[in-house]
C-alpha cells in the first residue's frame, strides 16, 4: 500500500492523545452509541423538529465562541510574527499547533521562566549520546510529552561520535513547522524559550532517572545542554519504580508508562514522600529544589521504551510511529542533499535524480566489539553486502516494477584500500573530504548528508546494531515504501543465510 501523506495523517489520529483523546478508545465510542440508541426519542411534528434543529445550531455557535481560543494581549494582529533569533514564522488563526502565542509569553527571554505561560505545562530533557541517538531521544521526549499532555521543549543536538561540534537546534535540520502540523502540538525549542545570548543562570529541578535505571551509574547522566543553556540543575533521584526491569544490573531502561505518572500531582507527591528519593543541590548555585511541576524535566530519555529494552528494531516502537517518522528534512537539507546526489550520480541539475540504493557500512568504533578478531574477519565483507543488494533489486523489481542500478556507499571507514574495493564493485561514494563538506557547510553536514542520502534511497542495506542504520531503514520503509536489509557481523560467517 502506498504510504502517502494522507495515509500518514489518517494514522496519526490514533496516536494523538492530546487533542482527540477519545478517538483512540473504540470501546467508549460503542458504549456511548448504545446509550444513544437507548434514549427514547419523543414524537414531534416536522415544524417542531426544524425549530429544535435551529435552536441547537445557534446554541452550538454560542458555545464555540465561549470556549474558543482566548485572544492573548501579545497577539494583536493577524500578521505573521517572527521570533527574532531564528526566524520561526507562525500565522495566528491558521493552525493552532503553529500558534506559539498559546504556549509562550513572547520572544525568548533572559530567564526561561518569564516566557512560560502560567496555565501551560511543559516537558524537557537533555541529550548525551551522539547525533542519531540524540534525535531518537528527542522522539522519546516528544512522545512522553504527548502522553502526559505537556508541551515538549527540545534542547539542541550537540554531539556525534568522536566530535563535539557547536550545538545545533533541531529546526536547523528538521522541518519543525511540518512536525508541529503533523503532531498538532506546538513543539518548542529551548532557543524559543530562553534567549541563547542570555548569561543569566536559571535554577531548575529535574528527575534523575539514569542513576536508578543504570545500577552502575553514580549520578545523573551528564550532558552539555544545561551548560550551554545556563541552567543549574538540582537533581532528585527518582523512585525505583521507574526502572523497567527491577534489580537488573545489565539494563538501563525506563518505560514511558513508569515515567508518565511523575507528570501529575498525586503521583509526584507520592514519589517525593518516598525515603529513597533524594534531592541534590545544583553545582553552580548550591540551591536544592524539587522536580519542577510546570516544566517537568528528566536527565536522560534515550533509554525509554514502551515494551522491551532497545525496542527500536521491532515493530513496537511508538516513539517512531507516533513522532520520529514526522522528523522530515528542512528544504535546505533536501536541496543540498539533492545537489550531492546529482553529483555522485553524474546527472545535471536539470535531470531528475536517478533512483538509488544506499549501503551503510558502519566500521569506526564498532571494531571495539570485534574483541580479538581481525576487523577484516569481523566486519561484513562487501560480498555480503552484494548479496543483500541483489535481494533488494529483486524485491523492488517484483514489488514496484523498477530496476534500481545505482548503489551509494556511506561509511566511516578511513582506509582508502577498502574504498578502492567499493569502487571495484561499481558502487559510488560520497567523499566528504573531497567535497570539503565540513569546511563549506559546517561540521554537522557530513553526518546530516549521509543520513539524507540514506533516507532518499528506494533501498537500504544497513549494519546490525547501528542506530544510524536503524533510523535510515525506517525512513526508507516509511517514507518511500522501500526495500531494506540489515547485515550481521562479528564473525566471518555472521550473515550467511
Ligand atoms: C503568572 O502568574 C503570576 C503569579 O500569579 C503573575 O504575576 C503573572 O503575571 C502571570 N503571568 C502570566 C503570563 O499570566
Ligand atoms: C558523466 O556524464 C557525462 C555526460 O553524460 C559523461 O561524459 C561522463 O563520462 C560521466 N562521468 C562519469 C565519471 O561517469
Amino acid at each position: 500500500m502506498p504510504r502517502d501523506d494522507a495515509h500518514r495523517r489518517g494514522r496519526s489520529v490514533e496516536v494523538k492523545p492530546l487533542h482527540s483523546r477519545h478517538s483512540s478508545y473504540p470501546n467508549s465510542m460503542s458504549a456511548s452509541h448504545k446509550a444513544f440508541k437507548a434514549v427514547v426519542i419523543p414524537r414531534m411534528s416536522s415544524r417542531q423538529w426544524i425549530a429544535l434543529g435551529l435552536g441547537a445550531f445557534f446554541a452550538l455557535i454560542l458555545l464555540s465562541q465561549a470556549i474558543g481560543p482566548k485572544s492573548s494581549p501579545w497577539r494583536i494582529s493577524d500578521e505573521a510574527f517572527t521570533f527574532p533569533s531564528q526566524g520561526v514564522v507562525a500565522r495566528p488563526n491558521e493552525d493552532v499547533s503553529l500558534d506559539l502565542s498559546q504556549v509562550l509569553v513572547g520572544p525568548p527571554t533572559k530567564h526561561f521562566r518569564d516566557n512560560l505561560r502560567n496555565e501551560t505545562r511543559y516537558l524537557t530533557s537533555w541529550l548525551s549520546a551522539g547525533f542519531t541517538n540524540d534525535v531518537m531521544t528527542l522522539g522519546n521526549l516528544i512522545y512522553l510529552a504527548m502522553i502526559t499532555n505537556r508541551i515538549p521543549i527540545l534542547p539542541p543536538v550537540d554531539s556525534y561520535i568522536g566530535k563535539r561540534p557547536n550545538p545545533m537546534p533541531f529546526s536547523a535540520i528538521f522541518d519543525l513547522p511540518r512536525l508541529r502540523r503533523a503532531l498538532n502540538i506546538p513543539v518548542l525549542e529551548w532557543q524559543e524559550v530562553k534567549d541563547p545570548r542570555s548569561e543569566e543562570t536559571d535554577i531548575l529541578g529535574c528527575w534523575n532517572i539514569f542513576e536508578v535505571d543504570d545500577m552502575r551509574a553514580s549520578g545523573p547522566r551528564e550532558s552539555r545542554n544545561p551548560i550551554s543553556l545556563v541552567l543549574d540543575i538540582s537533581y532528585t533521584r527518582a523512585p525505583t519504580s521507574v526502572k523497567l526491569i527491577p534489580g537488573f544490573i545489565h539494563d538501563a531502561h525506563s518505560s514511558f508508562w513508569a515515567l508518565a505518572p511523575l507528570a501529575f500531582p498525586d503521583m509526584r507527591a507520592k514519589a517525593l514522600a518516598s525515603p529513597e528519593v533524594v534531592t541534590t543541590p545544583g553545582v553552580r548555585t548550591g540551591t536544592s529544589t524539587p522536580p519542577d511541576e510546570q516544566l517537568l524535566c528528566f536527565d536522560y530519555l534515550f533509554y525509554v521504551s514502551a515494551d522491551v529494552p532497545f525496542e527500536y528494531d521491532r515493530d513496537v516502537y511508538p516513539s517512531w510511529h507516533a513522532v520520529q517518522r514526522h522528523f522530515r528534512w528542512t528544504s535546505e537539507v533536501e536541496k543540498l542533499g539533492g545537489e550531492y546526489l546529482r553529483r555522485v550520480l553524474n546527472v545535471t541539475e536539470h535531470d531528475p535524480i536517478p533512483l538509488h540504493i544506499t549501503i551503510h557500512a558502519r566500521h569506526g568504533d564498532f571494531k571495539n566489539w570485534c574483541n580479538e578478531l581481525d576487523p577484516q574477519d569481523c566486519f561484513a565483507p562487501l560480498s555480503v553486502f552484494a548479496v543483500r543488494i541483489a535481494e533488494i533489486q529483486k524485491e523492488l523489481l517484483e514489488r514496484k516494477g523498477v530496476h534500481v542500478e545505482h548503489v551509494i556507499v556511506t561509511s566511516d571507514e578511513e582506509d582508502e584500500k577498502w574504498w578502492d574495493k567499493v569502487k571495484a564493485m561499481g558502487w559510488l561514494r560520497i567523499d566528504h573530504a573531497k567535497e570539503r563538506t565540513a569546511e563549506t557547510h559546517g561540521e554537522w553536514y557530513p553526518v546530516i548528508l549521509d543520513a539524507y542520502v540514506q533516507s532518499a534511497g528506494l533501498g537500504f542495506v544497513g549494519t546490525d546494531r547501528s542506530t544510524f542504520s536503524t533510523v535510515a531503514r525506517r525512513r526508507v520503509q516509511d517514507w518511500h515504501d522501500g526495500a531494506v536489509r540489515t547485515v550481521r557481523w562479528g564473525r566471518p560467517d555472521a550473515d550467511t543465510h
